[in-house]
């Protein structure tokens, strides 16, 4: 278990990663995969995006992020994950940039294996490690650089479930103290991180529906696999 600014690339070899970033990028991507869209491109900078929508036909692609966590001008779609539906979404290749999640999941291309992870895939995520049996790192994105609280919930909440359906597994302690917190506070998550930073600033731009949302949790089957710059679903590679 490390967060974004602690982890070293050799902590990612050989390891299974999840990256996390639950408000709310990890939450718009996996939602944009179950909804049907056929990819998605996760690029650092606003440039990189729309250079890479050069390579695909007008029809395919759409240009999709944030910065602030308002919509970048001239872009098909924001990073609100209530964005991403059926209808908007199917069959393109979604070409995305945010602040801080995708930049996580650039960082741990030195993993063997990256999973996208989030509350609403929580439980496949989950399922899915105890079915590979190897070394976890949960990668936050945390917010600019800091800590965050959501990611932190979530990644015990993962924790959580892998305890759960498997008996020997070895947790270091920020593991152990997600999962501690995710636990004592499952009954009411959204009172607890009501008071965290991020949260707030998204209540006051207007978006406590997307909130509400991504701290839905298990209501999506999928486990996105981040291979070769691109996230599929798995089996769909
Ligand atoms: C990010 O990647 O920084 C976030 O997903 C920000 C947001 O909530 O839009």
């Amino acid at each position: 278990f490390a967060t974004e600014n602690s982890i070293l690339e050799k902590e990612l070899k050989g390891r299974v990663a999840v990256v996390i970033d639950v408000l709310r990028a990890t939450s718009t991507i996996v939602t944009a995969l179950a909804n049907g869209c056929k990819e998605v491109i996760p690029v650092m900078e606003i440039e990189e995006a729309v250079n890479m929508a050069k390579n695909y036909d007008k029809n395919m692609f759409l240009l999709a992020g944030e910065r602030g966590t308002v919509g970048i001008n001239g872009f098909h779609l924001s990073n609100s994950p209530l964005e991403y539906t059926e209808e908007t979404v199917k069959d393109k290749t979604i070409i995305i940039t945010t602040t801080n999640g995708t930049r996580a999941i650039r960082r741990a291309y030195e993993a063997a294996e990256v999973v996208i992870g989030c509350m609403l895939n929580a439980a496949a995520v989950a399922k899915h490690l105890c079915q590979e049996n190897k070394d976890v790192v949960i990668l936050c994105a945390g917010t600019d650089g800091k800590f965050s609280l959501d990611d932190v919930v979530t990644a015990g909440m993962v924790v959580s479930y892998i305890c759960r359906n498997k008996e020997e597994v070895e947790l270091d302690d920020l593991a152990l103290t997600s999962r501690y917190i995710y636990e004592l506070n499952k009954s009411d998550l959204n009172r607890l991180l009501s008071h965290t930073y991020h949260y707030g600033k998204l209540m006051e731009a207007g978006f406590e529906e997307d909130i509400k949302y991504c701290l839905k949790n298990d209501v999506i089957d999928l486990v996105p696999h981040y291979e070769n710059g691109i996230i599929r679903n798995k089996g769909n590679r």
